[in-house]
């Protein structure tokens, strides 16, 4: 029995589903945070999702309070997301040439969030959190980033960097794999405090700070009050660029559009404080 009180006939499909996963799929998942290793446990296979609610394959019903992540602003199969979809589908999914649909989204993306100014798509987290990091770098010529220990932005080598105890954490590569030369650029910081920005500011050039605003990776961690606008504040004094990934949290406060990730170049201060997000 593990620490929840699960046994292996807790949920006996998923396990049996988990096990043929595993002679398939590396480590039986195709995202880490899946896998429930770290937490013991077996992984619930869904087998189907309507409204605020899941089922697994041993037929429980839950309510789900996952969301995909913040991506579900309108619930599991909503029909007239299923209705758009199925149309979708019928008229051909991929062309490698653009599309019209595209700047349909793009519009009503820029409608929902009017500091948007341009945007471009991408097909995850990690690669919107890459590429705009490789764009602050280019507009500003340095190298130095800032992270915070607690954020997640995906598994981009540069930002598998992991927190020590000092106030400022050089990179120090959190997953083998990742040579030292490519993480020794990251700077990892304890979140909400301003001091710790303030230090490694004096003394380093920084081209960006990434952050998740809310952060969603480890429990909830709420910013503490006036925290974004010292850091906007301060990244604006040494010119470096300040990126909110809200991959999490990027519709939670309205909109309403279905969307997943993407990120804008330069918006402006319209009730959000980021250069790109
Ligand atoms: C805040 C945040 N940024 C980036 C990512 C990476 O997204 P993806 O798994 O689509 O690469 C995640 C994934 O959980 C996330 O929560």
């Amino acid at each position: 029995m593990n620490r929840h009180g699960q046994t292996a006939s807790s949920y006996p499909k998923s396990r049996l589903a988990f096990d043929d996963a595993k002679n398939n799929i590396a480590a039986g998942v195709n995202s880490p945070v899946r896998s429930f290793a770290a937490v013991e446990g077996t992984p619930l296979f869904i087998r189907s999702g309507r409204g605020a609610h899941v089922l697994d394959e041993d037929g429980n019903t839950y309510l789900d309070y996952v969301g995909s992540y913040g991506a579900l602003v309108l619930g599991h199969a909503h029909p007239a997301i299923v209705a758009c979809a199925s149309e979708a589908v019928k008229q051909g999914l991929s062309f490698g040439a653009p599309t019209t649909a595209e700047t349909k989204l793009a519009q009503q993306i820029r409608r929902a969030l009017p500091s948007v100014e341009r945007l471009r798509f991408v097909s995850s987290g990690t690669e919107a959190c890459m590429s705009a990091l490789r764009l602050a770098r280019g507009f500003t010529g340095k190298s130095k980033i800032i992270k915070f220990s607690g954020c997640y932005h995906g598994h981009a080598d540069m930002l598998l960097a992991k927190a020590g105890s000092g106030a400022a954490t050089q990179g120090i590569a959190s997953s083998s794999g990742v040579p030292a030369a490519l993480v020794q650029d990251t700077l990892t910081l304890p979140y909400n405090s301003i001091s710790a920005l303030r230090q490694v500011f004096a003394t380093e050039e920084i081209a960006a700070v990434i952050v998740e605003p809310i952060i969603g990776n480890c429990s909830l961690i709420l910013p503490l009050p006036d925290y974004l606008l010292e850091l906007r504040k301060l990244c604006t004094e040494h010119q470096a660029v300040l990126i909110f990934d809200e991959v999490m949290t990027g519709f939670l406060g309205g909109g309403g559009v279905f969307v997943l990730v993407f990120w804008a170049l330069f918006s402006g201060w319209l009730g959000r404080c980021s250069d790109l997000y």
